[in-house]
């Protein structure tokens, strides 16, 4: 009985991703056959966070890429993960839209983590003017002071846009960038407008975390999927650090990993 408890059979191993480790690139680099399992492993590790600390700090990010991420979370609070007490920055948000805007990214996460899973609401942070007299400076500096005082960020969740961009930190972007207003690429305008009802009205800016403000968060995890990922990932794993692909500035992070899936990893 014992023995069979202590080695697991061949249906336990097939539930463990198979991750390809690539060390001698400028990012450590995670390689999984399929999202899926790389959504698996980092709700782990948030879950190991949340488990240690229940008001853990974490940074989160918007778009396709971690959704599958998120909804690994919500399936963990069904199985007694709480996340009631977390507390939460985001990376960014798009300027002129209300919270109530099915295209901001503050409903993309009460749709998507916040409400499922259960996090309270006032404990989630985004970088937004609080009124319409508030300046963006203000807005920002009170962002970055908040962040500060939750202690830090443990862990912030990251994706790369097909421009190298991070967060809303488009090409040209310092390594010392601080929370701030920025304009949105073209690229970027045209990529994140799909399935916006109305093109007309997407967002000419943001406000978004910026290079230096993100370089301090404890771990850098940040994720990559699918084959229209493929070039920018091999870009990124092949350049020096560069304002230009502003995602090359998170290497040389202390605690940083880099999930992708082999469809991203083709031309590597
Ligand atoms: P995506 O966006 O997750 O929708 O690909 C990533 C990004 O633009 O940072």
């Amino acid at each position: 009985m014992g023995g069979l408890r202590a080695s697991p059979g061949p249906g336990h191993l097939a539930t463990l991703p198979r991750v390809r480790e690539l060390t001698d690139l400028t990012l450590p680099t995670r390689v999984v056959a399929r999202p899926e399992e790389a959504a698996r492993a980092l709700a782990d590790e948030v879950a190991g966070l949340v488990a240690a600390d229940p008001e853990v700090v974490l940074g989160l990010a918007t778009g396709s890429t971690p959704v599958e991420t998120y909804a690994q979370l919500v399936a963990r609070t069904r199985e007694g993960l709480d996340l009631s007490r977390v507390r939460t920055f985001n990376l960014d948000e798009y300027e002129g839209l209300a919270a109530g805007d099915p295209a901001s990214f503050r409903s993309f996460m009460r749709r998507h983590l916040f409400g499922p899973a259960g996090v309270d609401p006032a404990r989630t942070r985004f970088p937004v003017r609080a009124a319409e007299d508030e300046t963006p400076e203000d807005a920002a500096a009170r962002f970055e002071r908040a962040i500060e005082e939750a202690g830090g960020i443990e862990l912030q969740v990251l994706g790369i846009g097909g421009n190298g961009h991070v967060a809303f930190n488009e090409p040209g972007s310092p390594r010392d960038s601080r929370t701030r207003r920025v304009e949105l690429a073209e690229l970027t305008r045209r990529v994140n407008s799909v399935g916006f009802l109305d093109p007309e009205r997407f967002p000419t800016h943001a406000m978004t975390m910026g290079v230096g403000t993100i370089l301090e968060a404890r771990r850098l995890r940040i994720l990559a999927f699918g084959a229209h990922k493929a070039g920018i990932v091999a870009r990124l794993l092949r350049s020096a650090p560069t304002e230009e692909l502003p995602v090359t500035l998170l290497a040389g992070h202390p605690d940083v990993v880099l999930w992708i899936d082999e469809a991203a990893a083709a031309e590597l």
